[in-house]
């Protein structure tokens, strides 16, 4: 699959990720195997997922190799103190890519409520990427006064990916182009809007027009943005199907359409995150 380089970095990450937000236990594994099956080669898992043991026990058991895996976690918050913290990472590193292991990309999940918070949690992940135990470090949910507070206090900046909500209904586009402008890779979570749109019959005609299901064409549009389309399903069909969309394009004309279909913050399933 084709991958995208994290600049400043030697890594570079698959084009399609495998979301597992409320998988957990044997679900989450099945899921995680299916997805390794079907051809995904990057999974997107977090501490407040709760499944990242799940994740970690998945990658094991398959008969694909770790370094053809490329795999992310995300640190909740600050744990109290950043010896603390870098613990709290560690514990997540380990649980998902074995012990002594690795993650591909480590990620602050959410910009909280305070700068302390921020500045902490950074200089631990860049502590981790420096000892190789994060491939690439980045953040979520970040708008671009949080990546610009970043100038004043990290040593690794840009950071290598920023994941945010993006589909149709919630384009956010100042963040947008301030990552591109940054050659920030944008990482999208919800790209199928959690389901919720699919009967859209705007939607619904573009995926007539090519024969795909609406939710292909929802990947197949991120894909075209350069967003890195991390879509979620623990249903083996709609894994596959999910991962079979780099034999089409959509064209300017649906492109354009699907833009217009931008709602801003009130199209968000997760406003809180959304300007
Ligand atoms: P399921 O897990 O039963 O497949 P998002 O990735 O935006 O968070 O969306 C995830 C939601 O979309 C889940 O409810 C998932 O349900 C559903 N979903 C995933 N893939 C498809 C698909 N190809 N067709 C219809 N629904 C899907």
């Amino acid at each position: 699959q084709d991958r995208v380089p994290l600049t400043n970095t030697t890594s570079s990450i698959p084009k399609l990720g495998f979301g597992v937000y409320q998988l957990y236990g044997q679900s989450c594994q099945k899921a995680v195997l299916d997805a390794l099956q079907a051809g995904y080669r990057h999974i997107d898992s977090a501490q407040l997922y709760r499944n990242e043991a799940d994740v970690g026990a998945a990658i094991q058991q398959s008969p694909i190799q770790r370094e053809d895996i490329f795999i992310t976690t995300k640190i909740r918050q600050s744990a109290g103190s950043p010896d603390k913290s870098y613990r709290s990472c560690v514990e997540s590193i380990e649980k998902v890519g074995g012990k002594d292991g690795y993650v591909d990309l480590l990620l602050i999940h959410i910009p909280g409520t305070g700068r302390e918070s921020r500045e902490e949690l950074w200089g631990v992940l860049e502590r981790l990427h420096a000892e190789g135990r994060a491939r690439a470090i980045g953040v979520s949910n970040y708008r671009p006064q949080h990546i610009e507070e970043m100038k004043e206090y990290a040593k690794v900046w840009p950071p290598h990916v920023n994941q945010v909500e993006l589909h149709p209904w919630c384009q956010q586009r100042e963040i947008v182009q301030y990552c591109e402008d940054k050659s920030i890779v944008l990482a999208a979570y919800s790209p199928l809007s959690c389901g919720d749109h699919l009967n859209d019959p705007t939607l619904g005609a573009i995926a007539d027009k090519y024969d795909k299901s609406p939710a292909q064409i929802l990947i197949r549009f991120a894909l075209q943005k350069n967003w890195v389309p991390l879509p979620k399903s623990g249903n083996p069909d709609r894994i596959k199907q999910n991962a079979n969309v780099f034999d089409f394009a959509l064209d300017e004309g649906d492109m354009k359409t699907l833009d217009g279909l931008d709602r801003g913050k009130a199209g968000a399933l997760f406003p809180a995150n959304v300007k």
